[in-house]
């Protein structure tokens, strides 16, 4: 019932919290994330488990008044086995966002972390086994297609929940169709954020470097296409380079150290490949555009803070979700043509713009085709308010009372109140 599911999670984020330094030490070496970064994520899925167990006191049904001889009312159900499959770019908050909606709403769950980065959610599986019932919570690591793909075939597995690339949500979902099984997806993205004439410079930078640079620019929703307005392109391009060379690249273990590697030796592949490949479109690298040089780095898989500018929307750079530090800057006059650009993309993840101007802000987050469009910040999710794409960027919205619908299913009751007493 509801009460006990809100003290398994309450009980689940404060083990958590006594562990935070060894799931932190943990959540970096597996990832590279620096180490002060991996603690706001530990924290951060806290904050999770915490806010579902509250929002497990607001599951309910409702009665429907339109037949005075019946009582007619709905109860939400779980659905049973759900199957979650995370990637590994945020391992330990990916597994809260997951396991706290199908835990608050009473399913039973199998979990499949990222083969990259499974350390938090198995040592998170200790706590579970003294915490949960028997069965409830099975992590179970391995590969995409010999563990995953497997799990989103099942008959059994009546729902599934996938964060990561477009491609393989597109093989979750046909495998789900089989069965008639309902998916929630939380793909990929390639995000605008527009610096409008009016903007605050210093602001404008910030909340674009703050989170594409922000792990190793490995975010789904980072705001990897600026598009700057002329006038204030020099002053932009200015503050934004000399705020990208403040990045310090390094051991993520050193403190000080604020980007470190690449996930993985793929990762690093592809992030490279597309340093080439936006030389070779013919943009201009105004910052980074290489790896690292110098015996610190030997055996990591860094690269630098990289800028494009002189970039257009239609160059691979401006369209492809590359997932590294790495921002592709295109230069705007005309405000019709900049949106439909900045719409111009098969993702609508996030969005942001920095303007002082309030009716212009709200009249652009009407036309952006975004889920999330943020106005003189960027990124910022507390707990609560919803989060998911539109278009290719996924299916259904995490973070909120609406997630609970998503793992529960509605059942219709009809009861005849007409019958003579007996
Ligand atoms: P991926 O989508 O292959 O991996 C994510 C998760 O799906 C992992 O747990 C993996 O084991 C699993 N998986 C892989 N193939 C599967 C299959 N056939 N059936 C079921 N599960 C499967 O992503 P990958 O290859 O690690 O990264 C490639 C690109 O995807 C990245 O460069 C980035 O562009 C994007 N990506 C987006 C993420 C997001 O937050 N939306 C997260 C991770 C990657
Ligand atoms: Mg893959």
């Amino acid at each position: 019932m509801p009460p006990e599911r809100q003290d398994v999670l309450r009980e689940l984020a404060e083990r958590v919290r006594a562990n935070n330094d060894e799931f932190t030490l943990l959540e970096s070496l597996d990832s590279g994330k620096p180490l002060d970064v991996a603690q706001g994520e530990i924290e951060r899925a806290i904050s999770y488990f915490e806010y579902y167990a509250g929002l497990c006191r607001s599951i309910e049904g409702k009665q429907f008044p339109y037949d005075a001889d019946a009582l007619i009312y709905t109860r939400r159900e779980p659905y049973g086995v759900v199957g979650q499959i995370i990637p590994w770019n945020f391992p330990f908050v990916m597994v809260s966002y997951k396991l706290g909606p199908a835990l608050a709403t009473g399913n039973t769950v199998v979990l499949k972390p990222a083969e990259q980065t499974p350390l938090t959610a198995l040592r998170f599986a200790r706590e579970l086994q003294e915490v949960v019932p028997d069965g409830v919570v099975n992590v179970v690591s391995g590969f995409g297609e010999e563990a995953g793909d497997p799990l989103t075939s099942h008959q059994e597995v009546r729902k599934v929940a996938f964060t990561g690339s477009t491609e393989v949500g597109h093989q979750i979902m046909r495998n789900a169709a089989n069965r008639t099984a309902p998916v929630t997806l939380e793909l990929g993205g390639k995000s605008p954020f527009i610096v409008f004439p009016d903007a605050d410079i210093d602001v404008a930078v910030e909340s674009v470097a703050g989170v594409m640079y922000y792990n190793t620019g490995q975010s789904c929703d980072a705001p990897s296409r600026v598009f700057v307005h002329e006038d204030v392109r020099e002053e932009f391009m200015d503050a934004f380079l000399e705020r990208t060379q403040e990045e310090v690249v390094g051991d993520p273990l050193v403190e000080g150290t604020t980007m470190g590697p690449l996930v993985s030796e793929a990762q690093y592949e592809k992030v490279t490949g597309y340093l080439d490949i936006g030389r070779e479109e013919g943009a201009t690298v105004a910052a980074g555009g290489g790896v690292p040089e110098g015996d610190t780095y030997g055996n990591g898989w860094y690269v630098e803070p990289t800028v494009f500018s002189e970039a257009s929307n239609d160059m691979r750079v401006a369209q492809d979700e590359i997932f590294g530090p790495v921002e592709t800057v295109i230069t705007w006059s005309d405000y019709d043509e900049m949106i439909r650009q900045a719409n111009d993309t098969e993702y609508g993840l996030a969005a942001g713009m920095a303007t002082e101007n309030a009716s212009l802000a709200h009249e652009t987050a009407a036309e952006l085709e975004a889920g999330n469009v943020w106005v003189n910040k960027y990124a910022t999710l507390p707990p609560g308010v919803p989060f998911g794409g539109y278009k290719q960027s996924g299916i259904g919205r995490e973070h909120t009372r609406e997630t609970l619908l998503a793992y529960t299913r509605c059942k219709t009751v009809d009861i005849a109140t007409d019958r003579s007493p007996m």
